[in-house]
């Protein structure tokens, strides 16, 4: 029987029996090229199922990396034979994080691979004498698939490192490196065989300019995580963040923060986040924030300032705005204060995203903080839902949030009411916004 060809669009990675001159699926013209496909059983024994026991085991589940931020959000260590997917915007330190990993884990006696097929030799030494690693670990600089299944082949390491997915490519395949086919196929490839060696991956992903991760979709249900490094550019700390973990927990955030030589962990982020001044000002309140399985005091701040336009601005950054334009409708109704002539502003400090509703009463108590002309004082903390009604309802781990408050010193709370008590902190039960309007201030 003749072998099998296929036509496959080199853009795409659509499929056709027959040469088309243009792709169906992505409109391209002239793209497809003839593939003939390896038969999928080529010479593979056939494996049976089997009754898992506590044998399949390996002594140690997990290397901790001894970089605290990193094994955090990794759910206490990197786990042997993983792989882990690290995406993030250009120039935000990608690169610099897997160089810190590579050396810890050299230091700990295990064997590192660093593919490259971004940086040249030269300009990755340079790098790693800027950051002042000693650790030796294996480089590899290429482009080509193969390579890299070689040198793991030939050598047995405890992690490697692809720098980025999107820069290698198979040559046997007919599309273009860093097309979706290509990045399809790379990553199958080396997560096969290096989950066969126990060998753990770190694929570094570029993202688009959407914020997502380049490639296909399948990328992230291959992998076992996968993990976003974001921060604003210009100021000097990063976060690492999960988005996907096969074994631990997600919305887990490790904050580091980046110097000439390299990125350090934050280990008290609650203090890094809050404001520096001796006090906080009007309009400001803060909140603790729970980030996976730990809480951190963040400052909220808000300014309402009269307009003279018809239509009132809203804008928020860290705080969704459709929740933003609910609260202040909520505000308007339960407490009696029109915004309608006033542009409002919201922002979490630290460039932080909070999705969690307990952030609706710091964001109420900032706007009226900022209406009334009140500071409201850097030993305050304010976290709660607040519904329709203008009631605050209650919120997840009221405790720890209580505790990381009373840690750094703050003196009071104020909370939904949920007979959470904590001795040595006062803590204010707030019912509706209403009750909260008036603990903050006389009206001007
Ligand atoms: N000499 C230096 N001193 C201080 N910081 C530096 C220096 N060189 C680079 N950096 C920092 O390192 C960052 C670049 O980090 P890195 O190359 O790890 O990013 P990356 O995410 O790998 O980027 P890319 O997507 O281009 O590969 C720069 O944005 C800068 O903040
Ligand atoms: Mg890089």
């Amino acid at each position: 029987m003749a072998k099998k060809t296929v036509f496959v669009c080199s853009s795409c990675g659509h499929e056709t029996l027959k040469w088309l001159g243009k792709c169906p699926m992505c409109q391209g013209w002239d793209t497809f090229r003839e593939f003939s496909p390896a038969s999928k059983a080529d010479g593979k024994e056939p494996r049976r199922p089997v009754i898992l026991t506590d044998e399949e085991l390996a002594d140690e589940e997990r290397i901790a990396t001894g970089i605290g931020e990193m094994d955090r959000v990794l759910g206490g260590g990197m786990t042997i034979g993983s792989a882990i997917l690290l995406g993030g915007d250009p120039g935000i330190g990608k690169t610099t994080l897997c160089f810190e990993v590579a050396a810890r884990l050299t230091e700990l006696g295990l064997k590192v691979l660093y593919v490259s097929g971004e940086e040249s030799l030269k300009q990755l030494a340079s790098r790693k004498k800027r950051l002042g690693l000693a650790a030796g670990f294996a480089f590899l600089t290429t482009n080509h698939l193969d390579d890299i299944l070689s040198a793991i082949g030939e050598e047995r390491y405890a992690l490697v490192i692809v720098d980025s997915v999107q820069a290698v490519y198979n040559p046997k395949l007919p599309m273009l490196p860093g097309s979706m086919g290509q990045v399809k196929d790379v990553s199958t490839r080396l997560t096969m065989e290096a989950k066969a060696l126990d060998t753990s991956l770190i694929f570094i992903g570029h993202v688009t300019k959407e914020g997502v991760i380049a490639g296909p979709k399948v990328l992230e249900h291959m992998v076992d995580t996968v993990l976003y490094f974001e921060g604003d550019k210009m100021l000097p700390y990063r976060m690492l963040r999960t988005i996907k973990n096969r074994y631990g927990a997600v919305e887990e955030v490790g904050i580091f923060q980046m110097t000439g030589d390299g990125l350090v962990s934050v280990e008290n982020p609650s203090r890094f986040f809050m404001s520096q001044r001796g006090d906080i000002g009007e309009g400001s309140s803060l909140f603790p924030c729970i980030t996976g399985s730990r809480p951190i005091v963040l400052e909220v701040q808000a300014i309402t300032q009269k307009t003279n336009f018809s239509m009132p601005r809203r804008l928020s950054l860290g705080y969704d705005v459709n929740r933003l334009f609910i609260l202040i409708s909520v505000i308007e109704k339960t407490v009696g204060k029109p915004f309608f002539d006033r542009d409002i502003y919201v922002n979490v400090t630290g460039g932080m995203k909070v999705n969690e509703p307990a952030i609706d009463l710091p964001v109420a108590a900032s706007i009226l903080s900022s209406h009334k002309e009140v500071a409201l004082g850097r030993e305050t903390a304010f976290f709660g839902e607040v519904g329709l009604t203008g009631e605050i309802r209650k919120t997840v781990n009221m405790d720890l949030r209580i505790r990381e408050c009373q840690r750094i010193g703050i003196k009071r709370v104020f909370c939904p009411a949920d007979g959470a008590h904590s001795e040595g902190i006062e803590i204010v039960t707030i019912g509706n916004l209403k009750e909260l309007n008036k603990k903050i201030g006389k009206d001007r």
